[in-house]
């Protein structure tokens, strides 16, 4: 299998050592590329440099007409595009095709803010002193961007760092995870079937290690990461004059409320539990981990939930029946066993699954769990959910606000006071009314306060983000 080149300033590069993918179910090659060579890493840096402000003055419609073409590319070679994130990731390829679902989303979007983004006017003759003038606010772009990517969406969380930024007219230097490269470098083939300048877009794969002198470089201001909290605080930290958004991990949390009783609710809220605690095998930052059920109703929706839990299929991510597949290495499988044997060790019950085999965790949920247990209130990761009862929303609420994370929240309940009050009183960034905390349209925007990050992605908030205002003051204008 021939190595993938990778992308610098737009063109093709082959560096000096290859890099094997590996599939995570079965451990077969699932492609390869080289690691760029810290030349070609300064060659795409300073191209980013030297283009932003060209970039930056392109016209609306060639940033929208690149970016609609790779939305509709990504569409037209979407199952090549799903298999290829199935091959590196190990996600099931229903999952994966959902996932590039997103992305030519994710895409098409970009292109459409890029044709809205316009700014606004500003009268400033509200005083005396500013009679006949006005303010044109306009955003520009705080510089190049350092986009860091991790391997859990490695198409969509790459389009959500590469599509804002250059529908906002900032260069984008991406990094992806180094277990999931692949789909990054095919991203990088559509976008160079585009007609944006050279040097506004580059996708280096690199040893983590590498990127910390990125992160220093003062050429590239701004760097989205996605990743771990560790990894995304210390980057905070590295570079206090950077702009830096980190999109961090998550313990999302479900509450059944008490009005969500019916037989058909628990059914629901149990299916949709189920499947959102285990999707991706539990690798989302917004993975069910914590389900909190009103007492009336905790026997009927656990039966449920462990039925639609053993229900899911297992096994190969390549088979179209398979609904949980491997995590991405037998190193975080092991991680998660150990974590859910801690739990154990405290007194918690493994209702079902419990089990691992090589890089695979079977679909498992827990109850009895303390709340200081790893499996409560770290991110698992991985397909673990943690059920317990409560007996009034409030508690249940500040039980979902004790924990350092603060992502996005679901909610089942048809009452409309309740769900306001969980908006208002849920220390996330979202909450989801009627649902589980995993949904995301890609418009939307994403973030998390507390451990969980800060900034926001969603398209237009990170075209927000990544850009600040600039207000040119016109004068002698008859307003
Ligand atoms: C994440 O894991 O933070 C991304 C979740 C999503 O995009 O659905």
């Amino acid at each position: 299998m021939n190595p993938q080149p990778y992308w610098v300033a737009g063109r093709t590069a082959t560096g000096d050592d290859v890099v094997e993918v590996r599939h995570p179910y079965d451990d077969g090659l699932a492609g390869a590329t080289w690691d760029a060579t810290p030349a070609h890493v300064e060659e795409a840096v300073a191209a980013a440099h030297a283009v932003r402000h060209e970039l930056a003055a392109t016209p609306a419609h060639v940033r929208a007409a690149a970016l609609d073409h790779v939305s509709r590319r990504l569409h037209e070679r979407r199952e090549e595009v799903a298999a290829l994130i199935t091959a590196e990731n190990g996600k099931p390829l229903r999952w994966a095709r959902l996932e590039v679902a997103r992305a030519v989303s994710t895409f098409r979007w970009g292109a459409e803010e890029a044709r809205r983004w316009s700014g606004e006017l500003q009268r400033l003759d509200t005083d005396p002193a500013a009679t006949g003038r006005m303010a044109l606010v306009r955003r520009a772009p705080r510089g190049p961007v350092l986009g860091i990517a991790p391997f859990n969406f490695p198409l969509n969380l790459v389009a959500h760092k590469v599509s804002p930024a250059l529908a906002a007219g900032a260069p984008i230097v991406v990094k992806p995870a180094p277990a999931t490269p692949l789909t990054a470098l095919l991203l990088g083939e559509l976008l160079a079937e585009t007609d944006l300048p050279a040097g506004a877009w580059s996708v280096l794969p690199m040893p983590n290690e590498a990127a910390a002198a990125l992160v220093q470089d003062p050429r590239l201001p701004v760097v989205s990461f996605t990743g771990s909290v560790p990894v995304g605080w210390g980057i905070k930290e590295a570079a206090p004059r950077k702009h830096v958004t980190l999109e961090l991990g998550g313990n999302a949390a479900v509450v059944v409320a008490p009005d969500w009783s019916s037989a058909e609710d628990l059914a629901v809220a149990a299916r949709r539990t189920a499947t959102f605690a285990m999707y991706q095998a539990g690798q989302s930052c917004i993975a069910v981990q914590r389900v909190l059920v009103h007492r009336s109703s905790y026997d009927a929706f656990l039966e449920r939930l462990v039925a639609e839990v053993e229900a899911l299929g297992t096994g190969d991510p390549r088979d179209e029946a398979t609904d949980v597949g491997p995590l991405v290495d037998e190193r975080a499988a092991r991680r998660v066993e150990e974590w859910v044997a801690e739990a154990v060790s405290r007194g918690t019950t493994v209702v079902t699954g419990g089990t691992r085999e090589g890089a695979s965790f079977a679909p498992t949920v827990l109850t009895g769990a303390p709340d200081d247990v790893k499996v409560a209130c770290e991110e698992v990761f991985g397909p673990v959910v943690v059920v317990g009862p409560y007996d009034d929303v409030d508690e249940a609420f500040a039980r979902v606000n004790a924990s350092d994370f603060g992502l996005q929240a679901g909610v089942f309940t048809h009452d409309l006071q309740t769900a306001f009050r969980a908006g208002r009183v849920l220390e996330v960034g979202g909450v989801v009314v009627g649902d589980v905390p995993s949904f995301r349209a890609d418009q939307m925007p994403y973030g998390g306060v507390k451990d969980s990050g800060v900034g926001r992605e969603g398209v237009r908030a990170a075209m927000l983000d990544l850009t600040e205002e600039r207000v040119l003051v016109l004068t002698g204008i008859d307003v």
